[in-house]
């Protein structure tokens, strides 16, 4: 969604605005702007379209400026145009704004505001909360920062903002309240982000602000006070991270290099947690809450798109394995139920970003109602790290392209060492079987490398149903996650129809879809539901339908049957999905690519979803 950058120092502003810009893109935006102090005055450029719009627009401008801020905007209030793109201006032309988040009351201000006098261009609530912040600084009698901390406590909503003040040249104010800043220091510098990568090529010292917390971001200094007035002693941290993790390097789409830096990623999620010789799985981040999770009564499953499914998968895990009642909740519709939950109930929360609205609001509702929350998160110090009372990264590194591949394995390696820790704990598997898997999820990493080095028949098959307008993805079992995830990846990428569906379901309506245009593409591994699976791959041949099976090596029998297919290494039932997984994400990227589509920033689509 939305990207903020901000900078302070001594250099031009322009070029680090433009290029933090450029590395906030992979998180979806449709307009990008900028604002720069020059010489007394706002300088302010804002384009519809791709940042390259926007630095085309600035051609030949010579701004020099070094303070200043820069914006990619997903729309939500108002259609994507120059206009409602940010920041945004004051009135009098003194006060610009960058916002990421919703203002809920933005009508109500806006139209004490109009009541006022004041007039608005745009269609944003960015612009009401400008001009908000403008009116009681004009009407107060105390500093900038201090009318920003009096405007906010009318607001309601979530918001990450940075804000430029022509009256205080000299400082950037930077506050929180539900969506992610993070201030890096520089050089006689500082630079502000949504998230680092707009500035990791300068600093990896950066603080995280919390929410309620405003910073007073200087050249030299940063003051923090949170809500109540109390000075916050900026605390850094060093970023574990390098400029290598968000660069393409030698692949052509980050989505690429994100599907085949999967083994290494998995190995690294894995270091130090599993040890195949003990069959001993060790989560130092759920160490304090242990015996809750060891003795829930039931565990809750909750997360949106691809980690959605991430959790559905382990529910066939959990229940395996653990012998736990397991309930598997779209965030979204989980916080607006009234479930019931006790103190016994443990709540496992998956996101990639730990920025997803719906999933931060359901471990909210989850923690005020007594049970236990633990994450599973990619970016470390997200919001909903911090929100849980403990959690298991899963160390997958940044994940630029929007489609979630490696995000999604991992969240599969982490799920399965909790399950695998849980039922050694409980003692639902003996100490022999939890050796032997715990050896066979070391083991991925080399079956996903074996699929890896196939790509290039994934590619073939692509080239043939590149053409067509309708997908089905069918799967049983464990399977039939992962034949929703596929779908999700094809719509995603390649704006083709597609739904997964579990295989027995076909007959109970899609069925009606099959015919001889109609691609299948079915999750036939060796599993106990293979002969069921063979049946459904019957009943579509008959209808002529085109069959894409992902089947297990060696099976020949089943060649015959099917129009194309693809192999996988034999892998136990319980991690089949992390390297049944691969193909489809292969296939969806391939028919994206074909399709001449952005692959890595598909259209409407946002890394992270900060509104609900
Ligand atoms: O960051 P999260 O894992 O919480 O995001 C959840 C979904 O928005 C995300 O998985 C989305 O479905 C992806 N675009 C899937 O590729």
């Amino acid at each position: 969604m939305c990207g903020i950058v901000g900078y302070i120092g001594d250099h031009s502003a322009v070029s680090i605005l433009l290029k933090g810009l450029q590395r906030l893109e992979y998180r979806g935006y449709d307009s990008a702007g900028i604002a720069v102090l020059e010489e007394g005055e706002l300088a302010v450029f804002k384009k519809e379209g791709k940042v390259a719009n926007l630095i085309s627009q600035l051609n030949g401008t010579g701004l020099h400026g070094s303070i200043g801020i820069g914006h990619t905007r997903w729309a939500t209030h108002g259609v994507p145009n120059d206009t409602n793109a940010h920041p945004h201006v004051s009135e009098d032309g003194k006060i610009a704004l960058i916002h990421n988040g919703i203002i809920e009351n933005y009508l109500t201000l806006k139209s004490e505001l109009k009541a006022k006098g004041y007039h608005f261009q745009s269609e944003t609530d960015t612009e009401v909360l400008v001009q908000f912040i403008a009116d009681v600084y004009r009407n107060s009698d105390v500093d900038f920062a201090e009318s920003v901390h009096l405007a906010l406590q009318r607001v309601i909503g979530a918001y990450g903002l940075v804000i430029l003040n022509v009256d205080e040249p000299d400082q950037l104010i930077a506050v929180r309240k539900g969506s992610p800043l993070v201030i890096g220091k520089g050089d006689h510098a500082h630079y502000i982000g949504s998230d680092a990568s707009p500035f990791l090529e300068y600093t990896k010292e950066v603080i995280y602000l919390n929410d309620d917390e405003i910073a007073v971001v200087k050249r030299d200094s940063i003051s923090i006070t949170d809500s109540k007035h109390k000075r916050v002693s900026p605390y850094f941290e060093r970023l574990d991270l390098e400029l290598d993790a968000i660069e393409k390097g030698a692949y052509d789409h980050f989505m690429l290099k994100e599907i085949f830096e999967q083994p290494d990623r998995l190995r690294d999620c894995m270091r130090g947690r599993v040890l195949a010789q003990s069959g001993e799985v060790k989560l130092g981040g759920i160490r304090s809450y242990a015996d809750k999770v060891y003795h829930a009564k039931r565990l809750i499953l909750t997360a949106c798109g691809t980690s959605y499914y991430a959790g559905l998968t382990a529910e066939y895990l959990f229940e395996d394995l653990c012998r736990i009642p397991v309930e598997v909740e779209y965030a979204s519709e989980f916080r607006y139920r009234n479930p019931v939950l006790s103190e016994d109930d443990v709540l496992v929360a998956i996101s990639q970003s730990g920025e997803t609205a719906d999933t931060l609001v359901a471990v909210e509702l989850a923690k005020s109602a007594g049970a236990t929350v633990l994450g599973i998160c990619n970016v470390v110090g997200s919001s909903i790290a911090r929100a849980t009372h403990e959690g298991i990264y899963t160390h997958a590194g940044p994940e630029i392209g929007v489609a979630s591949t490696k995000a999604f394995t991992a969240q599969l390696i982490v799920l399965s060492m909790l399950a695998l820790k849980i039922a050694g704990e409980r003692g639902t598997i003996d100490q022999r079987k939890k050796q032997a898997l715990v050896k066979e999820l070391q083991v991925v990493p080399e079956l996903i490398e074996e699929v890896l080095d196939h790509a290039g028949r994934i590619k073939q098959i692509a080239q043939k149903y590149w053409l067509a307008s309708n997908f089905l993805y069918l799967g049983r079992g464990y399977q039939y996650p992962i034949a929703m995830e596929g779908a999700l990846k094809l719509k995603e990428i390649s704006y083709i129809h597609a739904e997964g569906y579990p295989a027995a379901e076909m007959k109970h309506g899609p069925i009606a879809l099959i015919d001889a245009e109609m691609p299948i593409v079915v999750l036939a591994l060796k599993d106990k539901a293979y002969d069921k699976v063979l049946s459904n791959i019957e009943e579509i041949k008959s209808r002529h339908g085109k069959v894409i099976a992902i089947i297990s090596e060696g099976d020949e029998a089943i060649k015959a049957q099917v129009d194309d297919w693809i192999e996988i290494p034999a892998v136990l039932e319980y991690f089949a999905p992390l390297v049944s997984v691969v193909p489809l994400q292969l296939l969806a990227y391939h028919i994206g690519i074909m399709k001449g589509c952005n692959v890595d920033q598909p259209r409407n689509l946002a890394k992270s979803v900060t509104v609900e």
